[in-house]
């Protein structure tokens, strides 16, 4: 049976009936968009996606890869649209601080269009894992309490919005629904009805989480205030689960694994993830920002107006593409639609953080001798550190084993109003350029 995890119970509590489970093996494809599709509100979601289980079960095995199947078509559109849902909700949910009994706490409401609290929820644990806050929303809650996140039931739409209501969704929420002694046993109630509990070997568990309960949130009061180290262990903690960033991986594998990655929400909006290109030796590598329009459609880097500027200044400076590796700090295109216009926008520094999981990894399997950064995206996802780039522009930098030559990006030069100073830009690029060359051929 498929639930959003807001339905109070997985099996109805008035005896309706109950089926026979059916093992169903699907493609890999197939949990991935159930993931997604089950988010949307339009009411056919579920009927749709056990058609195609069903499809799936009786031979149509491929059926997700016939992108033209009226079926597949209305899946992929439901799931695009929740998608776009969570970017939105990551990019406008606006937190207004508050002190509720000594405490600084951070609370939003927020509208979205589909039921996507659990999707979107991870990002906002990432970034405000030190804060203690609150989304509330129509569809369900989320909180982020010491350390834990808890999701709880749908908040009433406040009559206006402003400082009162926020002050009102924490007295509602904050002192009652996340009393995590009484949301436990309610959450527990809702997913494991009373009847069943004696079939279920982990409600045996039930009574004594119950009975320690009160224990524990007195515990919880009777705690010193947190401090920052201890959310700093929690977030280390979680880093630590991932994958290690240096591990090493053919350039073909991380080629398709970026296609699926979630780090961070610029893979909503995007095309697709344009991962880098070039020898896969190359001894050197130039790194860019992030993909523009057109490097986001044609799923390659460099290919438009920049790119352009770009292979002119490498011709110019010696330097055969072909045998460069070439590639971006963040991997997604970051952009604001403007009617039929999406215009380009700077990724943030978690953003390039996030990303830098796949720039090391692409330095690890093309061991360059060189590095050429170009701008200061680029400095902060190969070093994690700021670097003023028209100081050290020219300069070859050492950092974790890398040497890095830094130099500004091509669009710098696209963006200046004046011909002649463009002139002079473009040569002084080429200039780094030639520059790295040099390096390269003496190192
Ligand atoms: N700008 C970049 O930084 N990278 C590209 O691939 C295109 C434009």
């Amino acid at each position: 049976m498929f639930s959003t995890g807001e339905e109070l119970s997985l099996f109805s509590e008035d005896g309706g009936e109950e089926l026979e489970p059916l093992a169903v093996k699907v493609p890999r494809a197939y949990p991935k968009l159930v993931a997604k599709v089950i988010c949307h509100n339009a009411p056919d979601r579920f009927a749709l996606l056990y058609r195609l289980l069903w499809r799936i079960h009786s031979g149509e095995r491929h059926v997700l890869q016939i992108s033209a199947d009226p079926d597949v078509i209305c899946a992929m559109r439901y799931a695009r649209a929740v998608d776009k849902v969570v970017y939105r909700m990551h990019a406008y949910v606006r937190f207004a601080e508050r002190e509720i009994e000594g405490e600084k706490v951070f609370a939003a409401w927020h509208e979205p269009q589909h039921r996507v609290l659990r999707l979107a929820a991870p990002f906002f644990v990432d970034r405000f894992s030190n804060m203690e806050w609150l989304i509330a929303t129509p569809f369900g809650t989320i909180a982020w309490r010491r350390g834990e996140l808890i999701f709880g039931p749908p908040a009433a739409r406040p009559a206006e919005r402003g400082d009162e209501v926020l002050d009102e969704l924490w007295t509602a929420y904050y002192r009652t629904t996340f009393n995590p002694a009484r949301l436990r046993v309610k959450a527990m109630v809702a997913q494991m009805p009373k009847r069943h509990w004696n079939t279920m070997p982990e409600t045996a568990l039930i009574p004594d989480m119950v009975q320690t309960a009160g224990l524990r949130v007195e515990a919880m009061q009777s705690r010193t205030p947190d401090t920052p180290p201890r959310f700093a262990a929690a977030v280390t903690q979680r880093i630590a689960a991932k994958p290690p960033e240096t591990g090493h991986a053919p350039l073909d594998v991380l080629r398709r694994e970026v296609q699926e990655c979630r780090l961070c929400p610029l893979h909503g909006p995007a095309t697709q993830a344009v991962f880098g290109e070039g020898a896969p030796e190359a001894s050197i590598m130039f790194v860019g920002e992030q993909p523009g329009d057109q490097e986001d459609l044609n799923g390659r880097p460099f290919v438009g107006p920049a790119g352009q500027i770009f292979d002119r200044a490498l011709a110019e400076a010696g330097i055969e593409r072909a045998k460069a590796y070439v590639t971006n700090a963040v991997k997604h295109f970051k952009f604001e639609p403007r009617g039929k216009r999406r215009v380009h926008m700077k990724p943030s520094a978690g953003e390039i953080t996030k990303c830098r999981f796949w720039l090391r990894r692409e330095i690890v399997a093309v061991r360059p001798k060189l590095v050429v950064a170009l701008g200061a995206t680029a400095m902060l996802g190969l070093t994690g550190q700021s670097v003023a780039v028209t100081k050290e522009r020219g300069n070859v930098l050492f950092f974790d084993g890398l040497s890095i030559l830094v130099t500004v990006h091509p669009s710098y030069i696209l963006r200046l109003p004046e011909p002649d100073m463009a002139e002079l830009e473009y040569g002084r690029f080429v200039a780094d350029l030639k520059t790295a060359g040099q390096r390269l051929a003496a190192a």
